[in-house]
C-alpha cells in the first residue's frame, strides 16, 4: 500500500480504535503514546460512554488532550447510559460490529476536513472492532489490527472455525470440555477447556462465539497484526501465527516500553485511561509491609461472581492467616451490589486493605506483592510476570481459559483454582503460593520471565522494542 504516504512534511496521522472495554482501552492507549513518542500525531477514539467515564473518573480537562494527541468518540449503537460499568460484552460486540462504522466514517471525513490536523495516514484498531478495515480500505491507508489477547489466546481463536467444522462447538454437554485437541500447531496436551471459553456455546447462534468467528475471519483483510506479548514468552505460538495471518509483529509488555520511553511528568505521560477512580492509599499501605508478604486479590474490569463465590473467597483468604490486598468493583457480583460479610472484615482489619479499584502496575511491581489470585486477563498476567509474582488462576472468560493453562503448565507460575470455588481451597492454593515449596518455585520461574520481559524492551536490542520500531517503519509508515 503506498498511498498513505506522508507529505509536504506534515506528521503521520494515526488514529487508534480500542474495544469499548478496560483490558482493550489500556493496551491501546500505551500503544498510542509510543506512537505519539515516535512523532505521529494521535486520535484516540472511545465510545461515547466510556468517554464519559473517563471524564468522571480522571476529571473534566482528562481528555482535552494536548494538540498532537486528541481523544474523539462514537456511538456504540447501544441504548445511551451514563453508568459506572461494564457494559453488557455481547450487545457491545454486536452493536460495534453493525452501528460504528457509519459514524467511523464520518469522524474521519470531519477529521480530513479540518487543516489544523494533519490528514489521517493510517489506523490502528482493535481485533474486534475490525469494521475500520472497510473504513482504511475506502481512505487507501494502512490498518494494523491490535489483538490485546495473549498469542496463545489469539492462536486458538484462529481456529474456532475448525473447532465448528468438526462438530466440537457448540458443545452438547460439559462433558465434552475435556476432549483432547492435538491438531492446533505448537499446542501441546490441550483440552477443549483450555480453548477460549466462547467456544462453549450451546447453540450455533451464540453472539459472543459468531462475534469471534466473524472477527477472526476479516483478521486475513489486515495490513498486518500486533501482540502485546514477547518473543521468548511465546515463540512458537508466534511462529504458528506468522504461518496463517498477515505478518504479526510483538511488541509486549507495552507497559515496560511506556515506562522507559514516556516521561510521567509529561501532559501525555498523565494521560491515564483506568474508567475507575484509582485508590492510591493501596500503595502507601504496601510500603509498610515485609517482602513477599502481601495476596493480592483482584478479577480485573469485567469478571463476574456469584454473592456465594465473593463469600468463598473472602472466608479462604481470611483462613490462611495473611495480609491481602483485595480489589472488590462495586460491579463484582452479578446482579447485586458486592458486599462481603461483616464478621470477616472485622477478623481481618489489621492485615487487609480493601479498594474499589488500585493502580495495578504499580501494585503487582511492589516488592510486597507476594503472590496474586487471578483471573488470568491478559494484562493482568504480564503484569504480574513482569512483576516477577506467580500467580492463582481462576479464569472467567474469553481467552483467560488459554492464559491459565499456559501460565500453569508452559511458564510454570501459576496454579489453578476450580470453578466452583471453595473456602478450604482458597486457603490450601493460596497458603502453597505464598509458603509451599511450588509457590517458591513459581516465584522463581516469574522472576526469569521478568528478566526476560525486560530484554524484550531493552533500548535499540530488546526483540519486542525492535518489533515495535519495524511495524512503525514497514506497515504504519509505509517505508
Ligand atoms: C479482559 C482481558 O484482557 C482478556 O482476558 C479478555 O480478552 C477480555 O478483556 P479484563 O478482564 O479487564 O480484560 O482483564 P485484564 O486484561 O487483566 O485488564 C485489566 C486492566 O485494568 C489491566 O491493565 C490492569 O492493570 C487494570 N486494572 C485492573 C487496574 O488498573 N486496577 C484495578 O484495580 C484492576
Amino acid at each position: 500500500m503506498a498511498s498513505h504516504a506522508v507529505s509536504n512534511g506534515q506528521k503521520p496521522h494515526v488514529v487508534c480504535v480500542p474495544f469499548p472495554a478496560q483490558g482493550h482501552i489500556n493496551p491501546m492507549m500505551k500503544a498510542a503514546k509510543l506512537l505519539h513518542a515516535k512523532g505521529f500525531h494521535v486520535t484516540f477514539v472511545n465510545n461515547v460512554y466510556n468517554h464519559n467515564r473517563l471524564l468522571r473518573s480522571r476529571g473534566a480537562k482528562a481528555l482535552d488532550g494536548v494538540p498532537s494527541f486528541r481523544f474523539e468518540s462514537i456511538p456504540d449503537g447501544l441504548a445511551e447510559t451514563d453508568g459506572d460499568r461494564m457494559q453488557d460484552v455481547p450487545s457491545l460486540c454486536e452493536s460495534t460490529m453493525t452501528n460504528c462504522l457509519a459514524p467511523f466514517k464520518e469522524l474521519l471525513q470531519r477529521i480530513n476536513a479540518r487543516d489544523d490536523v494533519p490528514p489521517v495516514t493510517c489506523i490502528v484498531s482493535d481485533g474486534l472492532m475490525t469494521f475500520t478495515l472497510d473504513a482504511a480500505e475506502e481512505l487507501g491507508v494502512p490498518n494494523v489490527l491490535f489483538w490485546t489477547t495473549s498469542a496463545c489466546g489469539f492462536l486458538a481463536y484462529l481456529y474456532f472455525d475448525r473447532l465448528v467444522e468438526k462438530g466440537l462447538c457448540p458443545i452438547k454437554d460439559e462433558n465434552c470440555l475435556d476432549t483432547e485437541i492435538d491438531w492446533i500447531p505448537t499446542m501441546k496436551n490441550l483440552r477443549l477447556k483450555d480453548i477460549p471459553s466462547f467456544i462453549r456455546a450451546t447453540n450455533r447462534d451464540d453472539i459472543m462465539l459468531n462475534c469471534f468467528l466473524h472477527e477472526v475471519d476479516r483478521v486475513k483483510r489486515a495490513s498486518a497484526i500486533i501482540l502485546n506479548t514477547f518473543d521468548d514468552l511465546e515463540h512458537d505460538t508466534i511462529q504458528a501465527i506468522q504461518s496463517i495471518t498477515p505478518p504479526v509483529y510483538f511488541i509486549g509488555p507495552l507497559h515496560l516500553l511506556v515506562n522507559r520511553d514516556i516521561d510521567k511528568d509529561t501532559e501525555i505521560g498523565h494521560m491515564g485511561s483506568n474508567l475507575w477512580r484509582e485508590d492510591t492509599k493501596c500503595v502507601d499501605w504496601l510500603d509498610n509491609k515485609p517482602r513477599n508478604s502481601v495476596v493480592y486479590v483482584n478479577f480485573g474490569s469485567i469478571t463476574v461472581m456469584s454473592a456465594k463465590h465473593l463469600v468463598e473467597f473472602a472466608w479462604g483468604l481470611a483462613a490462611t492467616g495473611k495480609d491481602f490486598l483485595w480489589v472488590i468493583r462495586p460491579d463484582l457480583v452479578d446482579g447485586e451490589l458486592a458486599v462481603v460479610p461483616t464478621e470477616f472484615l472485622t477478623e481481618t482489619a489489621e492485615r487487609r486493605m480493601i479498594a474499589t479499584w488500585c493502580p495495578q502496575e504499580k501494585v503487582l511491581s511492589h516488592p510486597a506483592i507476594g503472590g496474586f489470585l487471578t483471573h488470568s486477563g491478559w494484562n493482568s498476567t504480564l503484569e504480574s510476570l513482569c512483576g516477577g509474582v506467580p500467580m492463582v488462576c481462576w479464569p472467567f472468560f474469553a481467552e483467560q481459559q488459554t492464559n491459565c493453562k499456559f501460565c500453569r503448565d508452559e511458564w510454570e507460575v501459576g496454579m489453578e483454582i476450580g470453578g466452583d470455588v471453595k473456602r478450604e481451597e482458597v486457603d490450601a492454593v493460596v497458603r502453597e503460593l505464598m509458603d509451599g515449596e511450588k509457590g517458591k518455585k513459581m516465584r522463581e520461574k516469574a522472576e526469569k520471565w521478568r528478566l526476560l520481559a525486560e530484554e524484550a524492551t531493552e533500548p535499540k536490542r530488546g526483540s519486542s522494542e525492535l518489533n515495535f520500531q519495524m511495524v512503525v517503519d514497514k506497515v504504519l509508515l509505509g517505508r
